[in-house]
């Protein structure tokens, strides 16, 4: 254990009213034994679960409790609790809560400072599964995802109430996991080693339209585009992304151009240019409909079918990557998914696309890669190819961040 690795980290955690609530006690001591002072929120409803004295008595300070406790008020405004913290740790986050969060409320203590802040905030949501289910529940988390707050678990596993699913709460060690790789990331990103640099994403499926209401389209759910959009973002880098029609919500801190046709993203990245660094994470459609109709086509009775006639899209990635002089990102990077013989295809690709770099991933059934959440990736460069774990879209977007920001940084041109 590194016991110092939450040194002087000044910690607000704020307890909801939850079973997983007892967990909040170890949690405490985990973050204190590594040098983080914390300081407690405690919800109505989370003293049915725990009392101000058992958390007081671990983080060794008074716990705030009631937004209209004049005493609190004169010692400490709740502006004050969270100016004063590095970090807001929502644990457990109840679907409540969440809710009040999403929805910008602020009728309490807890969530009157959440609203007041301006500091990073993370939550380890817990509840029933039904209720992590719910469409509420899963709007408030695309909201808030959106709104910049980060997650850790919910884990999935038996629950308190008899039921099996996710909406555990991430056990104590992965919370302080989580807070340890939050300002690991907030140091890296603190001296935004992209600023200065300008960056181009593409992300999502694209639509061919066959007529005005049916497309030819794929199952990318651009979330690894997306991610690593705003993972350049966080990074210093003014990114642009260019996003195909996908449920993935917008990142924060990057500009959006939505795009539906590969036409019109090649048009939106041609517009985006000049940039430092490109990245084609789109999985843009290989062909689209010659004509297509102008009207919704009808289907005869007795015909055998019907026949499309498909041309060629353009290669966006190779596009970019065939640019001359000052119009070529310096460094242009593609992907590639493949089922089998991961290295060999994607080395072949990095050569025939002409690009920089490669990111393969592979996504054989057996792997369970193919949109789901984790990414198992290879990145492929002129020296080789480098295995990275598996890891979560998010994490894998970040890693690559860091990846072309040591790139930058030794001063490399790719070209
Ligand atoms: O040729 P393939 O589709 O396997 O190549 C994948 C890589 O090429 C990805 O980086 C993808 O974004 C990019 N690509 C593109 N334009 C296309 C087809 C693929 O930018 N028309």
């Amino acid at each position: 254990m590194d016991k110092s690795s939450l040194e002087a980290r000044r910690i607000l955690l704020i307890i909801g009213g939850g079973i997983a609530a007892y967990k909040c006690l170890d949690l405490i001591r985990r973050l204190r034994e590594r040098g983080a002072s914390v300081r407690a929120i405690m919800t109505g409803a989370a003293h049915e679960f725990v009392t101000p004295l058992s958390v007081s008595s671990l983080t060794g300070e008074k716990v705030f409790t009631d937004l209209f406790d004049l005493t609190d008020e004169a010692e400490m405004g709740h502006i004050e609790l969270s100016r004063d913290a590095d970090l807001l740790l929502v644990a457990p986050a109840t679907a409540d809560l969440m809710a009040r969060m999403a929805g910008g409320l602020a009728n309490d203590l807890a969530t009157t400072a959440l609203l007041a802040t301006d500091k990073p905030v993370l939550i380890a949501p817990a509840m029933n599964v039904r209720m992590w289910e719910h469409a509420a529940t899963q709007r408030n988390i695309a909201t808030l995802a959106q709104d910049g707050i980060s997650f850790v678990g919910p884990n999935e596993g038996d629950m308190a109430c008899g039921e099996f699913g996710p909406g555990r709460m991430a056990e104590p060690m992965e919370i302080v996991g989580a807070v340890e790789a939050h300002f690991g990331e907030a140091a890296f990103a603190a001296d935004q080693p992209l600023k200065g640099l300008k960056a181009l994403v593409t992300s999502g499926p694209t639509h061919e339209p066959i007529d005005p209401v049916r497309y030819i389209a794929n199952r990318s759910s651009g979330k690894q585009g997306h991610a690593i959009a705003a993972a350049l973002a966080t990074l210093g880098a003014e990114t642009v992304l260019v996003a195909g029609p996908t449920a993935t919500p917008d990142p924060a801190g990057v500009s959006v151009r939505h795009v539906e046709t590969a036409d019109e993203m090649l048009a939106a990245c041609e517009a985006a240019l000049p940039a430092d660094i490109a990245i084609c994470a789109a999985a843009v459609a290989d062909w689209r409909v010659e004509a297509s109709a102008e009207q919704k086509m009808k289907k005869k009775n007795g015909e055998d079918g019907l026949h499309l006639k498909l041309k060629q899209n353009p290669d966006i990635l190779a596009t970019l990557s065939a640019l001359k002089g000052r119009k070529r990102p310096r460094l242009v990077v593609g992907f590639a998914a493949e089922t089998e013989k991961v290295i060999e295809h994607a080395t072949d690709k990095r050569m025939r696309k002409g690009c920089d770099w490669i990111v393969a991933n592979d996504v054989s059934p057996a792997t369970g890669i193919m949109g789901g959440d984790d990414n198992l990736v290879h990145i492929i460069t002129a020296e080789g190819a480098e295995d990275w774990p598996r890891a979560s879209k998010r994490d894998v977007a970040r890693r690559l961040a860091h990846r072309v920001a040591d790139h930058f940084r030794k001063g490399k041109s790719a070209t």
